[in-house]
């Protein structure tokens, strides 16, 4: 579904991605895991086209995202899902859902926020996925940061996409929410057979939910296997650095999790 060969992008003299080889088959839940910086939402913007790419090759769902003219057919087979649920606060739950079909109606309907019957059918179909069908009519600002979330994850699915990028989507959440947040995006996505690839910086997150764990350290992929078989030594890969480093990190960043600390240790 997603193919990536020796993918290299730089921000001025940053090398952010440094030969990027990766290969997501249809339908797998794939986790990036790596530390702040080291180029995990560089990776899911490139392979949407949020950012472009300096050299190698991707293609996502049959499309050449690297040089395809019109981008469009890409972001509609691949749904982007952000950590700061960016909804609109004062649209109902039920149109910022139907946002997510904006892609398939004509322009002329949706600046008249004109939706078919069918669209809107499928919009509370993905709001029962997130068990937030009953909150149809009201004002998404009135929900909680985990309630947003799940609309979030509700408007992806409503663009009936082939892939869901999803991009530290349960970093703002506290952990039980979260859980609770990545557990509907794998039981929604695994039921439509959705691929997914999900950049999260908690290990324990990773182990739970991912089929694969792809670890990312200063722009090269630095693990890819299964979820299982991921080690201390695999995680010192993944988060290097003497242990003082990390523990600054954690420090500053509040996300950090534990078990980064421990292999850091
Ligand atoms: N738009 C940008 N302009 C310049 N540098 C950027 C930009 N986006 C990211 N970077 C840099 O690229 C590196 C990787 O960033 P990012 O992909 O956001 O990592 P992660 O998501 O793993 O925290 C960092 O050094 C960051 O400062
Ligand atoms: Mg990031």
């Amino acid at each position: 579904m997603i193919n990536i060969r020796q993918l290299t992008k730089h921000y001025g003299a940053n090398p952010v991605l440094r030969g990027i080889d990766l290969d997501v088959a249809a339908g797998e839940f794939v986790v990036v895991l790596g530390q702040s910086g080291a180029g995990k939402s560089t990776l899911l913007r490139c392979i949407n086209r949020l950012a472009e790419a300096d050299s190698g090759t991707l293609t996502v769902a049959g499309i050449d995202a690297r040089t395809c003219q019109d981008t469009r057919p890409l972001r509609r087979q691949a749904a982007m899902i952000f950590q700061h649920h960016n909804v609109v606060p004062r649209l109902s739950v039920l149109k910022n859902v139907l946002t997510g079909r904006l892609g398939a109606v004509s322009t002329l309907s949706s600046i008249l926020q004109l939706f078919r019957r069918d669209d809107v059918a499928l919009a509370m179909q993905c709001l029962e996925r997130v068990e937030l069908a009953h909150k149809a009519h009201e004002r998404t600002d009135a929900l909680s940061g985990g309630q947003m979330q799940r609309v979030g994850i509700a408007r992806a699915l409503a663009q009936r996409p082939k892939v869901i990028l999803a991009d530290e989507p349960v970093a703002s959440l506290d952990p039980k929410t979260a859980r609770l947040v990545l557990q509907y995006l794998r039981d929604a996505t695994r039921e439509l057979g959705i691929t997914v690839v999900c950049n999260l910086h908690q290990v324990d997150y990773a182990r739970e939910f991912g089929d694969r764990i792809v670890g990312l350290a200063h722009g090269r992929l630095v693990y890819d296997g299964d979820t299982a078989g991921m080690t201390e030594t695999d995680l010192q890969r993944i988060y290097p650095g003497p242990a003082t480093d990390v523990q600054d990190a954690a420090q500053t960043d509040p996300h950090t999790h534990s078990t980064a600390l421990r292999a850091g240790a």
